[in-house]
């Protein structure tokens, strides 16, 4: 099982998107996907049409019953979606609470990783979207994956964002065995716009070997399929968004890292 977390300490910049983009485009592939939401928001849940206010088990259930964690308690959370291959692990809002909660308590920074470690065998690729705060919740998200994903939208605003990010995961990568291997994907990029094109030469120029090196363009269909509901690839699969996407997976996929460091181990 791979694990991979998108995160970025800046909100709208594309991560829910590029999780459900990237968790279809291996779904099509027919890996079995799990989608899990760490962000308070619930912006993911949401998508997949549940209701993050009333939802009976969610991502904040792992850390209530942190304790007794085993392969049907999980999967017992977990929830299959109308699309094949696709299930979601829900965020509910109370996950807000949390990280008042969490202050003092023992064990909460690998919760999420031990969570996977008991169904590590129902699945082949894990995508957490997670929140855009540091805190308990992304601590456990980065914690979890072998793969992170940072969305950067081409704007100047959201340099600063990353380069908070980066730091982060630089602070994070200390208390971990091994370095996170981090890929920043620019996003909404507009050929049009001077912002965008100057954006992306700083970003390609400063983060070199981190990049991926293409981008993903601004495409309204990405809105469009959120409010319907359908994960992009198969609410448009031919649009320009689309196929961004279908060529960052490819490019993931290719440089994937083993199966040594699965969470937990
Ligand atoms: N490449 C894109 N082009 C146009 N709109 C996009 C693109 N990616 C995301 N969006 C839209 O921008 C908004 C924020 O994206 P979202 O993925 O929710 O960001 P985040 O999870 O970082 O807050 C959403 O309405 C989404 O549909
Ligand atoms: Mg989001």
């Amino acid at each position: 099982m791979q694990v991979w977390t998108v995160a970025n300490q800046k909100g709208g910049v594309g991560k829910t998107t590029t999780a459900v983009s990237l968790g279809g485009l291996a779904a099509e592939q027919g890996q079995r996907v799990l989608l899990l939401d760490l962000d308070p928001h619930a912006s993911m849940s949401t998508y997949f049409g549940v209701d993050t206010d009333t939802v009976a088990a969610s991502s904040f259930t792992l850390f209530q019953q942190r304790k007794e964690l085993t392969q049907p308690l999980v999967a017992g959370i977990i929830q299959s979606t109308a699309f094949e291959n696709i299930s979601l692990l829900p965020a509910t809002t109370a996950l807000a609470t949390l990280e008042r909660q969490a202050i003092g308590q023992d064990g909460m920074g690998l919760v999420v990783s031990r969570a996977l470690t008991c169904v590590r065998d129902d699945y082949d690729l894990v995508v957490i979207d997670s929140p855009p705060l540091l805190g308990v919740l992304m601590i456990n998200a980065l914690a979890a994956c072998q793969r992170l994903v940072v969305p950067v939208q081409t704007e100047f605003l959201a340099l600063k964002g990353l380069e908070r990010m980066v730091h982060t995961l630089a602070m994070i990568s200390r208390s971990r065995k091994e370095p996170l291997a981090y890929t920043v994907v620019p996003t909404m990029f507009d050929r049009r716009t001077q912002a965008s094109v100057s954006s992306l030469r700083v970003i390609r120029n400063t983060y070199v070997d981190h990049v991926w090196p293409s981008k993903i363009p601004v495409d309204t269909r990405f809105r469009d399929a959120s409010r319907a509901g359908v994960p992009p690839h198969l609410f448009d699969p031919k649009s320009r968004g689309v196929e961004a996407y279908r060529s960052l997976l490819k490019w993931m996929l290719k440089s994937q890292v083993g199966e040594g460091s699965a969470p937990g181990s």
